[in-house]
């Protein structure tokens, strides 16, 4: 994380000592972002800076959980004093790296009902304050040091974006999208055609792409596509303001699943990640490795056939920039549910999501039925929503390519791999003449 290298010494008053309670809140001194929190009701205010080190989420989403400051996202812990005490994807065993550490200010304190910061060492003592204190605006978080993958980087121009569902540009009609921060329009005659004019435009996994300039990436095979053994339901698109790069790398994460969905399909008790592998494959890379779940939409735990508590096979294919399948092999009814997740990066601060589920009952079973199918759809929303709520507070944000801009663990082997599949696509791009917007 980037951080300033002036000295900041002396104090800041920073809040009204009775806004401070156990919800994290936000404030500014000497130019640099915090958070103020009481970690039990009455106790003496805790303050910490603006984002957790892990995946710079802010804090100010933070809870207080058994009076340790608590990231929404994996549940990384921290005491009064910014000590990392607990990283849920390590296990009961794991130690968190020193890097986990917040460094919080020097020292903060209650005085005349205002709280008082000092982000550095100083000899002096809190000033009495004359007349009415005012707090300074809370500033924008320190940028990460090393590049940042933000949409409309012109890297993105030589790669096949999905515009459209197949099913939104309907024979003889057309339809305006926005990609990469322009607008085109998209005609459905005997072919499809694009304006202004693109490299090429196409239909293929049930969505229309869109190829501004010669393609570089590598696309993604579904062979549950031609698999008469998968019945296929739809999102309806979803539109976020996080980034694509963002949103990519919150849908490959595992370690999130106890603590964002820990109400929907997960187990919450099970946080600890399991090793798993990644395997670099042409345009981007696998990963497969065994999780518990809650098998909340499995038929067979309604009659009492299997428990509710399972586990599952998750394997993940990635093709850079944005395309994901996730497949999800119960291990115990054979069901299996591939999640294919495309990404549009529209513009700086938006991306439209295209999820499409792919199912099958397993051996020997029948179909999926309809409804078995809607269950579905409506739980995949309820897991994506979630998501987006968590990305919501991250919107417009680049994903940081550079490792030591962020605190990659044992569990972060896919973000990691995801961000050097970027960072290659980015470095290999030819230089492209990008038209005005
Ligand atoms: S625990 Fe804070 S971002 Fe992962
Ligand atoms: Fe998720």
């Amino acid at each position: 994380m980037g951080t300033s290298a002036r000295t900041m010494t002396g104090w800041y008053p920073v809040a009204r000592a009775a806004e401070v309670g156990m919800e994290p809140l936000p404030v500014g001194a000497g130019g640099r972002a915090y958070v103020l929190v009481r970690l039990s009701p009455g106790a003496e205010v805790s303050a910490f800076p603006a984002r957790c080190p892990h995946r710079l989420v802010p804090l100010s989403a933070a809870t207080v959980v058994d009076g340790r400051l608590t990231c929404p996202y994996h549940g990384w812990q921290y005491d009064g004093e910014g000590r990392c005490l607990s990283i849920p994807s390590l296990g009961p065993d794991g130690t968190a790296p020193p890097r986990a550490d917040l460094p919080v200010p020097w020292a903060v304190e209650e005085r005349h009902g205002w709280v008082w910061l000092a982000p550095e060492r100083t000899a002096v003592a809190p000033p009495r304050p004359a007349g009415d204190t005012g707090a300074e605006l809370v500033p924008p978080p320190p940028a990460p040091d090393g590049p940042v993958l933000g949409n409309l980087d012109p890297a993105l121009e030589t790669a096949w974006h999905p515009v459209a569902l197949s099913g939104e540009l309907r024979p003889g009609g057309w339809l305006q999208v926005r990609l990469l921060g322009r607008t085109w329009t998209l005609r459905r005659t005997d072919r499809l055609e694009v304006d202004p004019p693109a490299y090429g435009v196409r239909e293929r996994l049930g969505v229309v792409w869109l190829a501004p300039a010669e393609p570089r990436d590598v696309p993604l095979e579904v062979p549950e596509d031609r698999d008469r053994r998968f019945v296929t339901g739809w999102l309806p698109p979803q539109r976020s303001a996080g980034t694509a790069g963002v949103l990519a790398d919150v849908l490959l994460d595992v370690a999130h699943m106890p603590f964002l969905h820990g109400g929907s399909t997960s187990a919450a008790d099970h946080p600890e990640v399991a090793a798993h592998d990644v395997a670099p494959e042409p345009g981007g890379f696998r990963s497969a490795h065994e999780q518990w779940f809650d098998a909340v939409t499995d038929p067979g735990v309604a009659t009492g056939e299997r428990p509710l508590r399972q586990r599952r096979r998750a394997t993940s294919v990635y093709r850079a920039p944005f395309q994901l399948l996730m497949r999800l092999e119960s291990l115990d009814s054979g069901a299996v549910t591939t999640v294919q997740h495309l990404l549009q990066p529209e513009d700086a601060d938006s991306t439209r999501i295209y999820t499409r589920l792919l199912l099958s009952s397993g051996p020997g079973n029948p179909l999926p039925a309809p409804a078995d199918v809607e269950r579905e759809v409506a739980s995949a929303q309820r897991v994506l929503a979630e998501d987006l709520a968590l990305v919501a507070h991250v919107a417009g944000q680049g994903l940081p390519l550079a490792g030591r801009d962020e605190l990659h663990v044992r569990a972060d082997r896919m973000g990691v791999a995801l961000r050097r599949a970027l960072c290659d696509f980015v470095l290999s791009a030819p230089r492209v003449t990008r038209r005005a917007a």
